[in-house]
């Protein structure tokens, strides 16, 4: 299997990486190497490499940075996008893309199936559901994996979390968010599945089975490492963030499970099993 990922060094990236059988052909190159913003340059480097699969993690996932600067969040998350789903739909190449809970505004307060209308609510989002809607013209073989609030190896809540723990007392998490906390680690176990035995096309949710309010995932954080500090819910509109959340985007992962092909664990099992190594209790 001859793979080229994007985005290797983040932490979907990382993960992934780590867990590859040792006789695939893998490039992952970094973003100096290989960058989104140059494209043609960097289709021409596919042209050469020959991929049977582009798996296509990189973004610009700062959700308030792209609010500030629309134009390059659209040139990176969605026309770069649309790019190599064209390169790939034209050589008969697989494309495998990562897409966010943060393309639903959370009205239904329900968990979200694949086949329900995306409405973003800001930027991000938005430059994410455009660059679904692209993949979609090429006719191609494509997997669109929706996943939310991932956690792994590099700047995520998780580790802010613990890192606000050593400074304040009392920690101030938004009252009126609820997702899916999903571990990088099994996201590219299923990416991994995915890539050895493909489920037909199409839009997936992939993430563990259960979801979290924000202050439930920050108290998990805490009891898990054994730390004691006070939590006080606030609106998210307490916060000076330039781009707003959804209040509900919890996935409906059925499809996902339908597939069979990996079984996530409750999102706790697997916090537990990360803070084992963040925090060694
Ligand atoms: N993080 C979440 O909560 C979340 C939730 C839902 C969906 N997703 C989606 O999941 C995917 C992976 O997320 P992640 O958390 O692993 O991301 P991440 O840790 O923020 O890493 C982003 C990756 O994209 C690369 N990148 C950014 N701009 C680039 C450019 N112009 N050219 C080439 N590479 C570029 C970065 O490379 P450098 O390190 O070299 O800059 C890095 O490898 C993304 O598509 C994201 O939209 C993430």
């Amino acid at each position: 299997m001859r793979l080229f990922i994007t985005g290797g060094s983040g932490q979907v990236g990382r993960a992934l990486r780590k867990r590859l059988p040792p006789n695939w052909t893998v490039w992952a190159p970094s973003s100096q190497q290989w960058n989104l913003e140059n494209l043609p340059e960097g289709l021409a480097t596919l042209d050469t490499l020959r991929p049977d699969w582009v798996v296509h993690l990189a973004a610009w996932t700062d959700v308030d940075g792209c609010e500030r600067d629309p134009a390059r969040a659209f040139r990176i998350n969605t026309e770069a996008t649309a790019h190599l789903a064209r390169w790939a739909a034209r050589k008969g190449v697989r494309f495998l893309f990562i897409s966010t809970d943060f393309v639903f505004d959370g009205a239904k307060r329900r968990p979200y199936t694949e086949d329900d209308p995306p409405h973003p609510l800001q930027v991000y989002g938005e430059t994410k559901q455009k660059a679904e809607v692209r993949i979609l013209e090429w006719s191609g073989e494509y997997w669109i994996l929706r996943t939310s609030w991932v956690y792994g190896e590099g700047k995520n809540f998780v580790l802010s979390v613990l890192k606000w723990a050593q400074q304040y007392e009392t920690l101030r998490i938004a009252m009126d968010q609820e997702s899916v906390p999903t571990s990088a680690e099994d996201l590219a176990q299923a990416i991994l599945c995915l890539l050895h035995d493909p489920p037909s096309p199409g839009v997936y949710h992939v993430t563990h089975p259960d979801s979290a309010t924000r202050v439930a995932w920050v108290q998990a954080i805490l009891e898990i490492c054994g730390i004691r500090k006070n939590i006080q819910p606030v609106p998210s509109s307490t916060f000076p963030n330039p781009a707003k959340r959804p209040v509900y985007s919890v996935l409906s992962t059925e499809r996902w499970q339908r597939y069979g092909c990996y079984a996530f664990p409750s999102w706790k099992e697997a916090l537990k099993r990360y803070l084992q190594e963040q925090c060694g209790f």
